[in-house]
């Protein structure tokens, strides 16, 4: 059975502490030691030592669990993994056999890299020529930013952010000349004064991000930049659906405060009055993305990869089942199938770059 197969493989790390798997969309993951690796369609998986008898328990019962639930959707959230390490795997198991994610999930996530991309490099677009010393990019995710930065400012000391391991694992990878570390963001700040903040798609989950932004723009040297993109889709089809979802249901008590206690981020003329005495220039803009999608349930793993995990994190594996089931048909009701079968995901977004 393919699950046994990783099990094996999970327990049997090979000498060099790696585990390998075959990185595929449509196949079987199989696990193989080093010796058999051919080719670039492998994949290595770092395995950690277990710690304790709990972690045992735990993966075991990751494991156990996802022996019922293995198919192909499964299959494809590993395959999409540059490289887990063996923490990042049980998660992945284990929210994948209760339904969904429970913690940022780098794979689904960057399953519409392209799309969350083209933001961060519309955002980067409008950022001037700084000939920078120092870049950091805050809530690097899993670097697909920090890659464009690292690839407009070569000669840059760039810095990635973020709390969740599992994104940072990703980016490590990705962009090894950039430094990665775990980090808040809502407590950081640099050593130094630095030429370049870039946060895209992050700030909107800080608390009080608006006096967090006037705190970033003291971190810069005279003729920095503030580089921000926020969504800004809380009005939204997707997100007054699942807040629908969330208020009438067995789950109420749970989900409304969390519906309530989102952030709603300001309009253009909050940001400019709050910016704009802090900077010798502001460039403001708004801009609505369209994504064709292949159905309610792609627009479903959009957000499964962001806003829908605090709802889905306070739910038992068999009411996220039910959430998405109904979320799922609210969202069939509300997208109209376009005649080439695709469904349009309107996305607002925020953008500024601020300069000292
Ligand atoms: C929507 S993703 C954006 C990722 C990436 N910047 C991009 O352009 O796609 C948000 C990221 O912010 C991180 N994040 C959220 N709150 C954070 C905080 N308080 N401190 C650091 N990172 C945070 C999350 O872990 C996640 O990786």
């Amino acid at each position: 059975m393919r699950c046994t197969i990783i099990k094996e493989a999970l327990q049997q790390p090979n000498q060099d502490g790696k585990i390998n798997c075959l990185k595929t969309k449509s196949r079987p993951i199989k696990a193989h030691h080093s010796a058999d690796v051919q080719g670039s369609n492998w994949a290595k998986i770092e395995a950690r030592p277990l710690t304790s008898a709990m972690e045992n328990w735990r993966m075991a019962a990751a494991l156990n669990a996802v022996e019922g639930a293995i198919n192909e959707r499964v299959l494809n959230h590993v395959a999409w993994g540059l490289s887990l390490d063996l923490s990042a795997i049980v998660s992945l198991c284990r929210s994948l056999a209760a339904g969904y994610p429970m913690e940022w999930n780098s794979s689904l996530y960057m399953k519409f890299e392209k799309e969350r991309t083209r933001a961060a490099r519309d955002l980067l677009a409008q950022v001037p020529d700084l000939a920078p010393g120092s870049i950091f990019d805050l809530g690097c995710g899993p670097g697909n930013g920090t890659e464009l930065l690292a690839a407009k400012f070569p000669g840059a000391r760039i810095f990635g952010l973020d709390i969740s391991e599992n994104m940072l694992a990703v980016a490590r990878e990705r962009v090894p000349s950039a430094r990665f570390g775990k980090e808040d963001i809502a407590g950081w700040r640099p050593a130094e004064k630095t030429d370049l903040i870039f946060a895209n798609a992050s700030l909107q989950f800080v608390p009080s991000h608006d006096e967090l932004m006037v705190r970033l723009l003291s971190y810069l040297r005279e003729g920095g930049c503030l580089a921000v993109q926020m969504p800004n889709n809380i009005q939204e089809l997707s997100h007054a659906l699942m807040r629908m979802v969330a208020a009438d249901g067995p789950w109420a008590d749970r989900l409304v405060p969390i519906a309530k206690s989102r952030a709603v981020i300001g309009g253009l003329d909050f940001y400019y009055q709050l910016l704009v005495p802090h900077c010798s220039r502001l460039d403001l803009w708004q801009t609505a993305y369209v994504h064709p999608l292949d159905g309610p349930d792609d627009i479903v793993d959009w957000f499964a990869g962001s806003a829908l995990r605090p709802f889905l994190d306070a739910l038992s594996p068999c009411e996220r089942e039910s959430f998405l089931t109904r979320y799922r048909a609210e969202l069939a009701a509300a997208y109209p199938v376009q005649t080439n079968g695709k469904v349009l995901l309107r996305y607002p977004r925020l953008f500024f770059v601020a300069q000292r």
